[in-house]
């Protein structure tokens, strides 16, 4: 009866161990090092609401900035486009506006050539730049900036 039951005991040990190693392979798939990021630090670089509903995390767009978020940097052309391809990607999905030469990301006087961060912000409101010359016709061509 005894050993019987010690058996029982260890055949549940067993199974406990060995779900508790599945577990904890399942909690931690990606390699990377999370880095913990403070409320007021969220609360002062907010995210878009079409990056935020993707819960992209600090680090997807500030990645290898080391581990401080204080010390994060501008992630450049470069970091947008790891994602978003290429400028010439992004022309040809705005190509329909062509028609008129309105496509921001092909322009009538810079073709696709512009930076990233001459119309888009990330952690404050974006700001056309087209719009400083073009202040009233632009309205018609393009919607806001997202
Ligand atoms: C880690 C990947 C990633 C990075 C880095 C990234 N984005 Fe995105 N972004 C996405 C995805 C995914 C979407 C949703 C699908 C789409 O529209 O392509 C998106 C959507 C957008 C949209 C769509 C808004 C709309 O209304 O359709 C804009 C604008 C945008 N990103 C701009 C940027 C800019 C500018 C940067 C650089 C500052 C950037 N993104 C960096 C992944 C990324
Ligand atoms: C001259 C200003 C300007 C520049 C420079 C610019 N954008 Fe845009 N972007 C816009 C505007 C305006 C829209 C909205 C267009 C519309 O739908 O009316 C837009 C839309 C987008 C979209 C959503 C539409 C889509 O194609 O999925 C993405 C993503 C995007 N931009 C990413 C970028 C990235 C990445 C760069 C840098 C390579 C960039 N943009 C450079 C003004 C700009
Ligand atoms: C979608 C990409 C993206 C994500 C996600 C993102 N950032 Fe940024 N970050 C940028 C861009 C682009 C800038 C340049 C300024 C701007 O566009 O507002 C920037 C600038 C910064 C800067 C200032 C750098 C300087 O020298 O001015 C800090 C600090 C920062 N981000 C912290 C964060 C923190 C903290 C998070 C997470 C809560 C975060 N970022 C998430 C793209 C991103
Ligand atoms: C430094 C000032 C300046 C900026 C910035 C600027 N433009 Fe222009 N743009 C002009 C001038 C000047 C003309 C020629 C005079 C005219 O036709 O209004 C012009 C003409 C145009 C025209 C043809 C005429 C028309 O009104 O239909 C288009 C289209 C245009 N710009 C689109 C853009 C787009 C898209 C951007 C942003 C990527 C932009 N412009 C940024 C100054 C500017």
């Amino acid at each position: 009866m005894r050993s019987k039951k010690t058996l029982f005991s260890i055949g549940v040990f067993l199974l406990l161990s060995a779900m508790s190693l599945i577990g904890s392979e399942a909690a931690t798939p990606s390699p990377a090092k999370e880095i913990p990021i403070s409320a007021e630090m969220k609360e002062k670089f907010p995210i878009k609401a079409h990056h935020a509903k993707l819960s992209l995390k600090c680090t997807d767009c500030h990645e290898n900035q080391g581990d401080n978020p204080e010390n994060f940097k501008l992630i450049g052309d470069e970091g947008c486009l790891s994602c978003h391809k290429s400028k010439q990607y992004l022309a040809e999905r705005l190509k329909f506006m062509d028609t008129l030469h309105v496509n921001p990301h092909n322009s009538i006087h810079d073709g696709p050539k512009l930076y990233c961060d001459e119309c888009h912000f990330e952690h404050q409101k974006s700001d056309n730049m087209c719009l400083s010359c073009h202040s009233n016709d632009v309205k018609l061509w393009m919607r806001e900036t997202p």
